[in-house]
């Protein structure tokens, strides 16, 4: 078991909190800000518990210097002062006199943000590389750490695993709550457990296919992944996405789970990947060579709604249809109302598969919707999170 914020007294303490604030700035503007609020229950909690709070958070990759000018965290901490409503003091720099000067002039309940943590990647990946030296900088600016950035679990970096190593440390609420409802719905299900997963290539997926057919009573596989799966099995798919280097994993997989894995009934074909292409309904026994797969069709939202009514644990990662242009986004829609109307346990990760559950108005309080895409997917393989892994036991 690993300790948790409640574990600590912080009054009057340094605490740096990591978090993950990585959200799509267009222009300056922030368009969306789930995870900022899903940020603030911790932070509030160690600001009333009288806390010095520093927060620390990456935003984007850091690759050359003028990437640093789309990727200050600055508006995040002036969303973030919205959202409290109680200033955050933004310290452009993420070492230096400036750092230490505003740690050492704050009072309890005080909370400051550094700049993006990867700023320190162009000095040769010291964040990404988790670099010693960086990791006992940072950990030197507080005396508690906490990990709330469920999205980087996944990662072995130095604002993460570096400082966690050498302060004590503690699980931050978004991290416990995460990492609990994940855990239960993989490890002890109310069955049927169904797994759905999607997304354009079989090879990005193979880790959660592997452990979702050990663990699920039925994993429904749509998306363009399935062409791949198809393909296996003899049929014409066009130029439907095909991942080649899958064919071989497909084929034993197929052989091994066959009366688990279920793949769509039918499918929506388009001439073209845009908004005027022509369409038509086909089964996988009638795509044509100029044919492109881009949704399920009417039988396959039956089909999986049937199975998706019927299940207690529903877990969903990736898209099952170009849902972005309209007139492929049907299958999507139908599913995601499945969903909101379901009664099992959901729990959804993924970037791609939440813009889906935003877009056609989910709506289902039972439902875990993930912050973190990749970590979520570590998790859905079965992989141990070194983020996790380094917090100190209770
Ligand atoms: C995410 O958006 O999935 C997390 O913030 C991690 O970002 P990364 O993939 O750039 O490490």
């Amino acid at each position: 078991m690993k300790k948790n914020i409640t574990d600590y007294k912080v009054k009057d303490k340094r605490v740096i909190i990591r978090c993950d604030l990585n959200v799509p700035i267009k222009d300056g503007v922030i368009t969306d800000d789930t995870r900022i609020k899903a940020s603030v229950e911790t932070i509030e909690h160690l600001i009333y518990g009288g806390a010095k709070v520093i927060v620390l958070s990456h935003l984007g990759r850091v690759k050359e210097e003028q990437d640093k000018l789309t990727n200050s965290l600055r508006p995040v901490a002036k969303r973030l002062s919205e959202l409290l409503n109680k200033e955050v003091k933004f310290i452009p720099y993420t070492r230096g006199p400036e750092v230490e000067t505003a740690i050492n002039s704050m009072t309890p309940g005080d909370i400051i943000m550094l700049e993006n943590t990867r700023f320190e990647d162009l000095n040769g990946k010291l964040e990404s590389g988790c670099d010693p030296e960086l990791s006992k900088y940072w950990a030197s600016l507080g005396e508690i750490f906490v990990n709330d950035a469920f999205g980087t679990l996944h990662r072995k970096h130095a604002s993460n695993v570096g400082i966690a190593s050498i302060l004590p440390s503690a699980l931050g609420f978004l991290v416990k709550e995460e990492v609990e409802k994940i855990t239960s719905a993989l490890d002890n299900p109310e069955r049927p457990l169904v797994i759905m997963l999607g997304g354009a290539k079989v090879s990005d997926k193979i880790g959660v296919i592997e452990n979702a057919v050990k663990i699920a009573d039925k994993v429904l596989i749509a998306g363009g992944m399935h062409y791949t799966f198809y393909k296996t099995m003899g049929y014409e798919v066009g130029l439907s996405i095909v991942d080649e280097e899958s064919i071989d994993f497909c084929k034993n997989i197929l052989s091994t789970y066959k009366d688990k894995i279920v793949l769509p009934e039918d499918i929506v074909v388009a001439s073209s990947m845009t908004e005027s292409a022509s369409t038509r309904l086909a089964t996988k026994e009638t795509i044509s060579k100029n044919d492109i797969g881009v949704d399920i069709g009417v039988a396959t939202q039956n089909q999986f709604k049937s199975i998706l009514s019927n299940a207690n644990t529903i877990i969903w990662n990736g898209p099952i249809g170009v849902f972005e242009i309209a007139k492929f986004s049907l299958g999507t829609r139908k599913i995601v109302e499945t969903l909101s109307n379901c009664k099992a346990k959901i729990v959804v990760g993924g970037g791609d598969t939440i813009a889906a559950l935003n877009k056609f108005g989910f709506s289902n309080k039972k439902a875990h919707i993930s912050t973190g895409g990749g970590a979520s997917l570590e998790m859905l393989e079965g992989k141990e999170l070194p983020g996790l892994k380094v917090i100190t036991d209770k």
